[in-house]
């Protein structure tokens, strides 16, 4: 029987795994299950007879790859597939996608809060700041950004947007104000949101040269990667721009400084948690069965990322 492997260190919410099982066996293949998988061994164990592969940011390197002598197809249920190896899977004819726009809502909504809980001094009585009126420039309008131009439109918040890969219409059709250079983004806003993937076209984007643009305020919202910022301009804004505030849903390598230095500046996640909600688990991991079962049976290669 067709076996497919969902692998999640971060297991996703039951009611999703069930559903997953259901997808499988309703097309005639069995769900295996390895959830918080304390190493790598674990994982290339569990693959060496599975045809296709369920898995979150679980690193998919060409150990991995060449384990699964039997895998045909890997589905990253969610959207940044930086942590699987596609020049390995390409190289063995398996076919990697993701599943776009599944867990934005989710990832969004995280962002927001983090904005809300810094403004308001993580709850501690002292009087806090408003989002209200304040400028909100969203650096990528993918399904993450959409979403939260929306969530801080509802808040009051004045939305910009730059991306050079969405048109100019689409996104003033939102009412969004469209930013054609990214450092006017920069030059207009109090907060900025990063919604970038990790490549190498993007990693250390976000450098001094942009943060130093914002004005009074400035406030850097990631929960994106942190390879997508430069740590050596984050540490100099901290130390140069009192004003200056950072809010990520993955710690930087540079965390213990940043923590040591600059209270009530910054605020991250204990864990990476943006994607991590019941309906985000169901969403995701869903279609990632649904495109496991649409390419296996139909050859349906929607979402194919390499
Ligand atoms: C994504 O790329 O979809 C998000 O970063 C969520 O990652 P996670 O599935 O590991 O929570």
């Amino acid at each position: 029987m067709t076996k497919v492997l969902v692998a999640t260190v971060k297991p996703f919410a039951p009611v999703a795994t069930k559903g997953i099982a259901k997808i499988c066996e309703d097309a005639g293949f069995e769900m295996v299950l390895l959830e918080k998988y304390a190493n790598q061994d674990e994982l290339i164990d569990a693959v060496f007879d599975v045809e296709a592969l369920i898995v979150r940011s679980d690193i998919v390197d060409s150990k991995v790859i060449d384990a699964a002598k039997n895998l045909k197809i890997v589905v990253r249920a969610g959207a940044g597939y930086d942590n699987i190896d596609l020049q390995a899977s390409s190289s063995k004819g398996i076919v990697v996608m993701n599943t776009p726009g599944q867990n934005s809502n989710a990832v969004a909504e995280l962002g927001l809060g983090m904005m809300i809980y810094l403004n308001r001094n993580g709850f501690n009585g002292k009087a806090g700041t408003e989002l209200r009126g304040k400028t909100f420039g969203l650096h990528a309008y993918g399904h993450i950004g959409k979403i939260m131009g929306h969530i801080g439109k509802g808040l009051g918040m004045e939305i910009h947007a730059h991306d050079p890969f969405i048109d100019k219409i689409e996104i003033e059709n939102d009412g969004v104000k469209f930013e054609d250079n990214v450092k006017d983004l920069y030059k207009k806003c109090q907060y900025v949101a990063v919604n970038l993937p990790a490549n190498d076209e993007t990693k250390k984007i976000i450098n001094y040269d942009l943060m130093s643009l914002m004005s009074e305020g400035a406030t850097i919202v990631n929960t994106a990667r942190k390879e997508i910022i430069d740590e050596d301009s984050l540490l100099k804004m901290f130390a140069e721009r009192p004003d200056f505030r950072y809010i990520t849903d993955i710690a930087p390598d540079c965390m213990d400084e940043i923590a040591a230095k600059y209270e009530g500046r910054f605020f991250w996640t204990p864990k990476k948690m943006g994607a991590q909600t019941a309906e985000a688990n169901i969403n995701a991991g869903l279609a990632a069965a649904r495109q496991i079962i649409g390419f296996l049976k139909n050859g349906d290669t929607t979402y194919k990322v390499n």
